[in-house]
């Protein structure tokens, strides 16, 4: 008999796509769950549990051993340089990463650059040899520069409607995003039939899809 395994899921609207591609992989994930407010989703049937976190804790329960595995943006590891195992490229959630300001922006000395990714943001600048004072924020991150608190912001940008909305411009792509399967490193061992299956069927099904 194989172990249970303990995933922690990002709640919200990741969860749909990743459930559907688990449900499509084999595991009969119920589809009553993806509205639900439950916080554990036993999947007796499966050999999974879910464990439904914020997507950018995702990384810190699996690193911290909470959970086995985990599904997560490539976003996420990107800030936080988690010690976790990155095993797949899921292939969904997919956006960009990318410095976005007014249309009629001009460079100034020390820009301000607002964000949700300071490290993100800050290595990228100085990649480029730029001097930036990054302010951190937790949302709603296009305000900053309508209302002046920033020249630019770092994002990720999905569809673009909340530039179009908002009258602000793409100006850099920075890296893009997918959600990725991580592992802790000592259920990895300790697990490793499991996990192994479980990347197996969803590697399967992604190259079938790919095929199709
Ligand atoms: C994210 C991101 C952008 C938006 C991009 O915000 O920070 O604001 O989605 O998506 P779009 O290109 O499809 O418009 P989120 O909805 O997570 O909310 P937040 O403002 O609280 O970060």
């Amino acid at each position: 008999m194989q172990d249970v395994l303990k995933v922690a899921m990002p709640k919200g609207r990741i969860y749909k796509q990743a459930s559907k591609l688990f449900r499509e992989a084999g595991f009969p994930i119920p589809e009553d769950m993806d509205d639900s407010r439950k916080l554990i989703i036993p999947v007796p049937e499966a050999g999974l549990e879910f464990i439904m976190a914020k997507p950018v804790d995702v990384a810190t329960y699996v690193e911290y051993g909470v959970a086995d595995i985990g599904v997560v943006g490539k976003d996420v590891l990107m800030e936080e340089n988690r010690d976790v195992y990155e095993l797949l490229d899921l292939g969904i959630a997919r956006c960009r990463m990318s410095v976005i300001g007014l249309p009629d922006w001009q460079p100034v000395l020390n820009p301000r650059v607002a964000t949700k990714y300071p490290n993100v943001a800050s290595q990228y600048f100085r990649e480029q040899g730029q001097q930036v004072e990054v302010i951190k924020l937790n949302g709603s991150i296009e305000l900053a520069p309508l209302i002046g608190l920033a020249d630019r912001i770092v994002d990720m940008v999905e569809t673009g409607q909340t530039l179009r909305e908002n009258g602000l411009v793409e100006q850099e792509q920075i890296f893009s995003i997918t959600s990725r399967l991580i592992a802790n490193r000592v259920s990895y061992r300790m697990k490793n039939e499991s996990i192994q299956s479980l990347c197996d069927k969803l590697q399967q099904k992604m190259a079938s899809a790919g095929k199709a």
